[in-house]
């Protein structure tokens, strides 16, 4: 085990150390924080793969180096990309790595610092940074990013935000997340629930994609199984008795959630439309 350990251990001291000298040397905030290493060609591939890139997404990746992911992203899967790096040698090489590729209509680098970027239009964000970094975005990148919209780190994760999937490709390991709407809180259904049309409401928890909560019914509270969120697609299942499953399957959009929700009784299954609104407190 320490064979592996101390070696690991030993290149992430040198990576920060490097980059502490690099920030010495260039001085102040727009120094790299993080030193220059390329991705291979394979693990861009997969990190595209993993991100389902199609023609419908805006792929930014911060620090881009020399444009390699954008530029694959535009050249094989059709999208538009955004490169971003603090370094003005990388945007050229970028640059003309694009124009050999003839993707220049598709993508555009941009010399600025990746703190500085505004996320908003992304739907794909690639990394290829240091856990500090990543751990120092996350905020950003819940925050800007629409539901649904896909972050992926090559090598370094996000701490207690778990990762979606991780894939390996031979020694490097690949992390995706789905950004998360944010659910939590109490919701109301104008109509009341199935079977039998008691007033029902929900109660919600969340951490990340993880969600837990109850369904409250004639003053019981039932709690939720099989809860699933994925981007904004919501799903989960109650047993309010025996032999009756309520299977709730719900698109969040900002404060409403509509969906739909099936109701196994016995041997008998139908579907009856679902809407919910998130309550505000007045306090
Ligand atoms: C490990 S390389 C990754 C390059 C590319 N994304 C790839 O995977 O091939 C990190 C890149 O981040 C850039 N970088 C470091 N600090 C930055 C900052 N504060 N803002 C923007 N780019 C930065 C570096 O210049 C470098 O090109």
């Amino acid at each position: 085990m320490r064979r592996f350990v101390y070696p690991l251990f030993l290149w992430f001291i040198c990576i920060e150390a490097v980059c502490v000298w690099a920030q010495e040397q260039l001085g102040g905030e727009h120094a790299p924080q993080v030193p220059y290493v390329p991705t291979p060609h394979a693990v861009v591939e997969e990190m595209l793969r993993l991100a389902k890139v199609t023609p419908d997404d805006v792929l930014y990746d911060l620090g881009c180096g020399d444009g390699r992911i954008v530029i694959a992203a535009a050249q094989r899967f059709g999208a538009r990309g955004v490169g971003v790096d603090i370094n003005p040698q990388r945007i050229s090489e970028a640059q003309a790595n694009a124009q050999q590729a003839g993707v220049t209509d598709r993508v555009q680098f941009l010399q600025q610092d990746l703190f500085a970027t505004d996320l908003h239009a992304a739907t794909v964000v690639t990394l290829y940074l240091l856990p500090t970094v990543n751990l120092q975005l996350r905020s950003i990148l819940l925050e800007q990013l629409k539901p649904g919209s896909r972050v992926v780190s090559h090598e370094f994760h996000m701490d207690d935000w778990r990762p979606d999937r991780t894939v390996r490709v031979g020694d490097h390991k690949i992390y995706l997340w789905v950004i998360p709407a944010q659910v939590a809180g109490d919701w109301v259904s104008p109509q009341p629930c199935p079977p039998d049309l008691q007033p029902c409401t929900l109660h919600l928890t969340q951490q990340f994609q993880q969600v837990g909560g109850v369904l409250r019914i004639e003053g019981r509270e039932i709690p939720l199984m099989n809860v699933a969120l994925s981007g904004d697609r919501f799903r989960f299942v109650v047993l309010p008795r025996e032999r009756l499953w309520l299977t709730f399957s719900a698109q969040v959009d900002g404060d409403t959630m509509t969906g739909y929700v099936e109701i196994e009784e016995a041997t008998t299954t139908y579907r009856q439309p679902w809407v919910a609104r998130r309550q505000h407190s007045s306090v």
